[in-house]
């Protein structure tokens, strides 16, 4: 259901981003990906291009118009188009988190721009291809401190909220077309950003490879018709 599908996914050098590039690239996906260094990025580009796939991995920060404009239009003329977008590249902020009393504005802001501002512009910049085939999914990665606000989780927190508003907001916007817009939370995931917000953690925690298959569904024929929802990756069960 996914094979030859034109997958976008920004921030796949590590974490969830490379997981979701080889569980795609394993199922037949052609695929353009991004971060801000290549450290890493040209790795897992190798890696999928190992399983058979065709890969365009691009250094661009998602946060900035030019790159996001240089990133879509280098993707859109080698494939011709982007079935599936996975805004997936996300920051933590400073670490430890501060409590929102002491939050340095400059972080604040940088952090609401990385992850919430950046995947209303990849997004606004994809929608229009997909709605001249009108036919596109369009997958933003939330958390759950998006959903309920924690002390402590500051501008993060604030900006998946952004992000779960942004969700709904482009899936009601479009919902008389067949680009859909949903959100998937993967959960707690061992990663870099994850040490970063939980250094001391010493609960056993899942592997991103774990959470991919709500990301294959929702970039599928299957889930055809879905659109608005949010789904909790470590929940999710095929039927
Ligand atoms: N890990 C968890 O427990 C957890 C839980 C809930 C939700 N999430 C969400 O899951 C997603 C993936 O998280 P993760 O844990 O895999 O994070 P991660 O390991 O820190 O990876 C983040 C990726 O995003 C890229 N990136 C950051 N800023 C970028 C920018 N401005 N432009 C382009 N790429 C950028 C990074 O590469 P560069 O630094 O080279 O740019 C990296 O490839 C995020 O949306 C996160 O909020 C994670």
């Amino acid at each position: 259901m996914i094979n030859k599908k034109v997958v976008m996914i920004t921030g796949a050098s590590k974490g969830l981003g490379r997981a979701l590039t080889l569980a795609f690239a394993n199922e037949g996906a052609r695929l353009a990906i991004c971060s801000r260094s290549s450290k890493g990025l040209d790795e897992v580009k190798a890696e999928a291009e190992a399983l058979g796939a065709e890969v365009l991995a691009v250094t661009a920060d998602i946060s900035i118009s030019r790159d996001v404009e240089r990133f879509v239009a280098i993707a859109e003329e080698k494939y011709g188009r982007i079935d599936v977008l996975v805004n997936n590249a996300s920051i933590l902020g400073p670490s430890p988190m501060p409590l929102l009393l002491d939050y340095p504005e400059k972080d604040f802001e940088e952090v609401l721009r990385v992850n919430a501002v950046s995947p209303f512009l990849v997004t606004r910049r994809v929608i229009p291809g997909m709605l001249q085939r009108n036919h596109g999914s369009i997958i933003n990665v939330t958390s759950e401190a998006g959903h309920v606000g924690y002390a402590g989780w500051g501008a993060y927190g604030i900006s998946k909220f952004a992000v779960e508003g942004l969700t709904q907001t482009w899936a009601d916007e479009l919902s008389s077309t067949n680009v859909r817009v949903n959100m998937v939370d993967p959960g707690e995931m061992d990663t870099e950003m994850h040490r970063l917000a939980v250094p001391d953690c010493d609960y056993q925690l899942a592997k991103p490879e774990d959470v991919v298959g709500v990301f294959l569904y929702l970039a599928s024929d299957k889930s055809f018709g879905v659109s608005g929802q949010r789904f909790e990756a470590q929940e999710w069960r095929e039927d």
